[in-house]
């Protein structure tokens, strides 16, 4: 029997995902929901860039969720503050829909208080779930790293650090105007968590500390935030447009999960226009280091399959591969937010330095 799935938002990762529904046989796409007017009555075949399927997009939530089906997947571009999709989540949620999204959601739990309430509230109302997926958040920290330290017998810190060039991203208002880069470094402050990319992302890898820290059966403090910006060193041209030398053409995204006073979790995350900032010129997509006993070094790369010739990058087929994983897990659970679990389960053994 095949999951009912809905597509929510047909961006770059929304249609690579609606692809992967599409293509899989245990998937039976249902309904795909775009924000564009320009989309609204399209064939999600035609938006995918595959054969007619006879489902046709819509730009009406009502639509959506007046059908039947097991999951929503939702991914709808981010925007500040972390959490401002939570009503449509409600809402779907509500309806009696599992959820996946690719936007954090890796460990509502983490949040307590009302917005956890109001989570909790729409999974028991619907019978459904919310789970997270993804590559970052979603994986590297909340299965890999922490999949790793399963060979430890202590865990001191683990360091994860991906590498995002930005070069090849074409929209000129989102690296320019969203992401922040040709600023002026001295008008910017990343770690102002109202400075734009911040106020999305800080809620999200706090989110994803907590989820490692869940899964080592550490007691996080707190989060700290250690971000950095860079000037460019030349002027750079991007496919979005020049980045004027001196101005911020690198930035470093840093979290660190404190436990018992310590930094003992930290995610980092570079986007740079140039790899004058790194300490290597082709770095790995990510680095993992677990300080323990013993301790653990993993470079990531992603690859395509030989032959494939498609637009689409391994790390984009990869997020869809962690939706793709997540369906059977969200819609096997039990009602309420999720922390999703791991293929090999995990006690607090590791939580100490000894
Ligand atoms: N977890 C991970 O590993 C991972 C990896 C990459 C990206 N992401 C997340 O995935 C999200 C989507 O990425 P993307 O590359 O697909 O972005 P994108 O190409 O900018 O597309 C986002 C889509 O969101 C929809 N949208 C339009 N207006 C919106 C609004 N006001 N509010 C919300 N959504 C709106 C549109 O859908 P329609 O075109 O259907 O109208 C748009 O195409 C990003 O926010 C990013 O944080 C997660």
């Amino acid at each position: 029997m095949a999951y009912r799935v809905i597509q929510w938002a047909t961006g770059g990762m929304g249609k690579n995902i609606l692809r992967a529904l599409i293509d899989h046989p245990a998937m039976e796409l249902v309904g795909v929901y775009v924000y564009s007017d320009g989309k609204h009555g399209r064939d999600a075949g035609e938006i995918a860039r595959r054969p007619e399927t006879g489902v046709l997009a819509s730009n009406r939530v009502e639509d959506i969720l007046a059908l039947d089906a097991d999951v929503v997947v939702h991914a709808a571009r981010i925007s500040p503050p972390y959490g401002s999709h939570d009503a449509d989540l409600i809402r779907l949620l509500e309806s009696g829909k599992n959820v996946i999204s690719i936007n954090g959601f890796t460990h509502p739990a983490h949040w307590g208080g009302e917005r956890l309430a109001a989570l909790e509230a729409a999974c028991r109302k619907g019978n459904s779930s919310l789970m997270g997926a993804g590559l970052n958040p979603g994986f590297v920290g909340e299965q890999l790293a922490t999949v790793a330290t399963g060979v430890c017998s202590a865990v001191d810190h683990i360091g994860i650090v991906e590498n995002v060039s930005c070069l090849p991203v074409r929209n000129a208002d989102y690296v320019f105007k969203v992401l922040g880069f040709g600023a002026d470094p001295a008008k910017v402050n990343p770690n102002d968590p109202s400075f734009g990319p911040a106020a999305s992302l800080n809620g999200m890898y706090e989110e994803v500390l907590a989820a490692m820290a869940g899964h080592l059966g550490m007691d996080l403090e707190k989060v700290i935030t250690e971000h950095q910006s860079f000037p460019a060193t030349k002027e750079i041209v991007a496919m979005a447009g020049v980045v004027p030398a001196g101005s911020v053409g690198h930035y470093r995204w840093r979290w660190r999960g404190m436990v018992g006073g310590q930094p003992r979790l930290t995610m980092t995350i570079h986007w740079y226009m140039e790899t004058a900032h790194l300490d290597e010129a082709e770095p790995p997509l990510w680095t993992v280091k677990i300080d323990g006993q013993p301790g653990i070094s993993l470079r990531v790369d992603m690859h395509k399959r030989e032959g494939d010739t498609s637009p689409t990058s391994a790390e984009q087929i990869a997020v869809a591969g962690t939706v793709i994983n997540a369906i059977p897990i969200v819609c096997a659970a039990p009602p309420g937010v999720m922390l999703r679990p791991m293929a090999t389960p995990f006690s607090d053994l590791l939580a100490h330095t000894g």
